[in-house]
């Protein structure tokens, strides 16, 4: 194994070991990536001051939130098309997140079904994130089937009315179906091991959105599904239809601007991860970091507020917690982890950043994470 010291290594091992097209559409944000340089920032400006002579010979990372107890206050963010990054990689990332003791969350868009990916890792807390298309038919069987294969929270992503543009993937000639040209066929023999596995693994579909198999959706009609169809009428009063069909804990995922508080509570959200989609989405956004405190204020502790966006450090996980977020999700580094070395690599990330954290704790002098929320703030 490489010398891989921090999530930075970790990314420049997946920039090595994927094609160009494969890391920009991984690393890659929206528009002129002005909000991915944003979370970044303003993550960098919160300080934290340490106190001094407290005992940390033990240090409780733990937290327990929506039924289960993890062991640090991470979950891996749900992201879209991991069979790319590795074939399988959906399982690959929900056994690693089972072995380190935090959720998984399996995005609409993963590429192995939803049963087939809870069978890799039954015990451990995994959730299934929920993009709701025009025909709401699609995501109805999908919240049954999550149901059904004891899936224990719902994350309804609400920034993605339609995707974001993302302008490495258009020069790239990044969309599916993929039309070959001299310059991607370059790029995938340049990377044979990753091509080799592609091989091997077979085509990489939407599996959740196939039905049943014999209505196989061709790749295209998958595209157009996830590229433009989403349903764009979803309000908050469609929640009350959401809750109808969903009994278990229902996050909203992307929220940033805190009179949307109100109605969150108003409709019954148990949960809610501020978040800007790590960049992707809307690029004149605020950095997640910069938008949870307003938020965590709005809600005064009725249901916990989570954050994702830029975390890259065990410290922005303290900062986050600092300014009121019960826990954090991850997004990109996992695909770093999981490009490079499959579960090991997805493991190895998700340990250094539990270890960055204690080491973190033990330099503020917080031995609990409550702590942390309480005084260890000098500025944002
Ligand atoms: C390659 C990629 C695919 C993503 N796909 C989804 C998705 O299908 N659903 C979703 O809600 N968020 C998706 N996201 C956003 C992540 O869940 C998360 O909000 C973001 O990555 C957090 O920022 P970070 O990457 O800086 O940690 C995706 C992010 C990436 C990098």
């Amino acid at each position: 194994m490489p010398q891989l010291l921090n999530l930075e290594d970790h990314r420049r091992a997946a920039r090595r070991a994927l094609p160009r097209f494969v890391f920009e559409y991984v690393d890659g944000a929206a528009d002129d990536e002005a909000c991915l340089a944003r979370n970044r920032r303003d993550l960098d400006n919160v300080i934290l001051a340490p106190r001094v002579l407290r005992d940390t010979s033990r240090t409780d990372t733990s937290v327990t939130l929506f039924g289960s107890t993890w062991r640090y206050p991470f979950a891996v963010a749900p992201t879209g098309l991991n069979g790319l990054v590795r074939p399988g990689g959906d399982a690959l990332i929900a056994a690693a997140a089972a072995a380190m003791g935090v959720p998984f969350t399996l995005s609409t868009a993963s590429n192995q079904r939803l049963e087939s990916v809870r069978q890799t890792a039954p015990t451990g807390a995994q959730w299934l994130q929920l993009y709701v298309m025009q025909d709401r038919s699609i995501a109805e069987q999908l919240v049954a089937r999550a149901a059904a294969a004891n899936y224990q929270a719902l994350v309804l992503t609400v920034d993605v009315p339609l995707s974001g543009n993302r302008e490495r993937d258009s020069r790239n000639g990044f969309k599916l179906p993929m039309r070959p040209t001299p310059t991607l066929a370059w790029d995938v023999v340049s990377h044979p091991r990753w091509a080799l596995r592609q091989a091997l693994g077979g085509a990489t579909t939407f599996a959740n959105l196939v039905a049943d198999p014999a209505t196989k959706l061709s790749a295209q009609a998958q595209a157009a599904l996830l590229a433009r169809a989403m349903d764009r009428t979803l309000v908050w009063e469609s929640l009350r239809w959401l809750r109808s069909i969903w009994s278990g804990p229902l996050l909203l995922k992307g929220l940033l601007h805190p009179a949307d508080v109100a109605l969150a509570l108003h409709h019954g959200v148990d949960g809610l991860i501020v978040s800007n989609h790590g960049g992707r989405q809307f690029d004149a956004a605020p950095s997640a970091i910069s938008a949870l405190p307003a938020v965590v204020d709005a809600v005064q502790g009725r249901i916990p507020v989570l954050m994702d966006s830029g975390i890259r450090r065990g410290t922005d996980v303290a900062r986050a917690l600092a300014l009121g977020a019960k826990a954090v999700f991850i997004g990109r580094p996992v695909l770093y982890g999981l490009a490079w070395a499959g579960q090991a690599g997805t493991q190895a990330v998700l340990q250094l950043l539990g270890e960055e954290l204690e080491r973190c704790m033990a330099l503020l002098g917080t031995a609990n994470l409550e702590d942390i929320g309480t005084g260890a703030l000098v500025q944002h």
